[in-house]
């Protein structure tokens, strides 16, 4: 099955072309030149780039694809969680395709499309696995359940997937998510937004420079640093280390990172190395909760695979913890092939709903203006709205 699907639930306005699961074309230009200067994404703004760049974004991934319009099989659109007004943009086109065009329109869970983007098979990867073996694996019933990890922009989930398309969140973050908390350390250390990538980058090159450790105390847990060349030493706590259920918090890891910059700073400023120290200090202490949560979550029901997708799955710390972690209880683990299939992507769409043809043999909306009908978050379990 050959979808076009429309994706513009936030910042990006994306459409792709998806046969099977194997990426045709997957359009993504970047809306963060309007954002920038505001230090967050302005919904107004997302709005008005979105129905600015639609048009040419779809013509583009027709193009990109080598398909015809009369070549296409479905029509896919993400209809939630998102922002309303930006999500509005993006029906809208998908509902006048699936008019003119006659094909049946699938409204898709944005939450979805990352927890399957693990399986989305970019067109010109080398290594490329069988479209159908991997239907045929996801449709296989004696491989759940399986656990999702979802970590994005305004998600932090573990989800139960009891079967394909029938998914439960177990846990999830109580307050911001932790890309949201990426972005705000990156702004409290002056690095502008989105802070998330940038953190990563510099604790990339920086992380050999420190030891790092856990300390235990009393009920709490955290992160101790200590930079080897100077000796400066830092710690920040690990929120909920100890609690008894699945959720995850960052606002007290945002306070305590507050603190911990006024407690550094010198009259001028804070120096290359502490902004290298504390973006170290930072990535630890925020993906230290979601290892360990992750690991009671393996206790708790000893899932056969684990899903992972969201933005900051981009962070190369994240995804070699959770190798870890899987490698060592055996479990197979599915994560996106490449960066664009990270972030907010149409891809990820259009994969779900061949998915859900194939798997479920869903047929879609065949009148495209009873989408308005449907609930925002049509799997109601995945992915709160925002
Ligand atoms: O999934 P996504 O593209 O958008 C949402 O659906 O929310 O995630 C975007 C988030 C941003 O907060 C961004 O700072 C974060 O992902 N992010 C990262 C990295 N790359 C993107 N966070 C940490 N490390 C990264 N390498
Ligand atoms: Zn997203």
């Amino acid at each position: 099955m050959k979808t076009l699907a429309i994706d513009t639930s936030c910042d990006e306005t994306s459409a792709s072309v998806v046969d099977d699961l194997t990426v045709l074309s997957n359009v993504q230009p970047s809306q963060m030149e309007y954002h920038r200067k505001y230090g967050g994404i302005v919904p107004s703004l997302a709005r008005l780039a979105h129905t600015e760049r639609i048009d040419n974004v779809v013509t583009e991934a027709l193009k990109l694809a080598q398909t015809k319009l009369s070549d296409l099989d479905a029509i896919a659109v993400t209809t939630g969680p998102g922002l309303a007004i930006a999500l509005e943009v993006g029906i809208k086109k998908a509902k006048q395709l699936s008019k003119e065009l006659q094909l049946p329109l699938y409204p898709i869970n944005h939450m979805e499309g990352h927890l399957l983007s693990g399986f989305a098979q970019p067109n010109r990867a080398t290594n490329l696995r069988e479209d159908l073996t991997l239907i045929k694996r996801i449709s296989n019933n004696a491989q759940y359940p399986i656990l999702g990890v979802l970590v994005s922009g305004k998600h932090t989930e573990f989800i139960k997937v009891e079967s394909f398309g029938e998914y439960a969140v177990i846990g999830e973050t109580l307050d911001d998510a932790c890309g949201e908390a990426f972005d705000k350390a990156g702004r409290m250390l002056g690095l502008g937004y989105p802070g998330g990538p940038i953190i990563a980058e510099f604790a990339e090159s920086h992380r050999k420079q420190m030891k790092i450790s856990i300390e235990n105390r009393n009920q709490s847990s955290y992160v101790i640093g200590e930079n080897k060349k100077t000796g400066v030493s830092y710690e920040l706590p690990i929120a909920m280390a100890k609690s008894n259920d699945l959720n995850v918090s960052y606002s007290g890891l945002k306070t305590a990172f507050k603190q911990l910059i006024e407690s550094v700073i010198k009259n001028d400023g804070l120096t290359k190395t502490q902004v290298l120290d504390l973006s170290v200090m930072f990535e630890q202490a925020a993906f230290a909760p979601i290892c360990i949560k992750l690991k009671k979550a393996i206790q708790e029901f000893s899932p056969k695979e684990i899903w992972l997708g969201g933005g900051v799955v981009a962070n190369n710390e994240l995804k070699r913890n959770i190798r870890k972690i899987a490698r060592a209880k055996n479990i197979e683990l599915e994560y996106p092939r490449s960066k664009k299939l990270t972030t907010d992507n149409a891809a990820m769409i259009a994969m779900v709903a061949n998915l859900r043809k194939s798997i479920l043999n869903e047929s879609g909306l065949l009148d495209a203006e009873k989408i308005d009908l449907i609930d925002r978050i049509p799997r109601q379990k995945l992915g709160r709205d925002y």
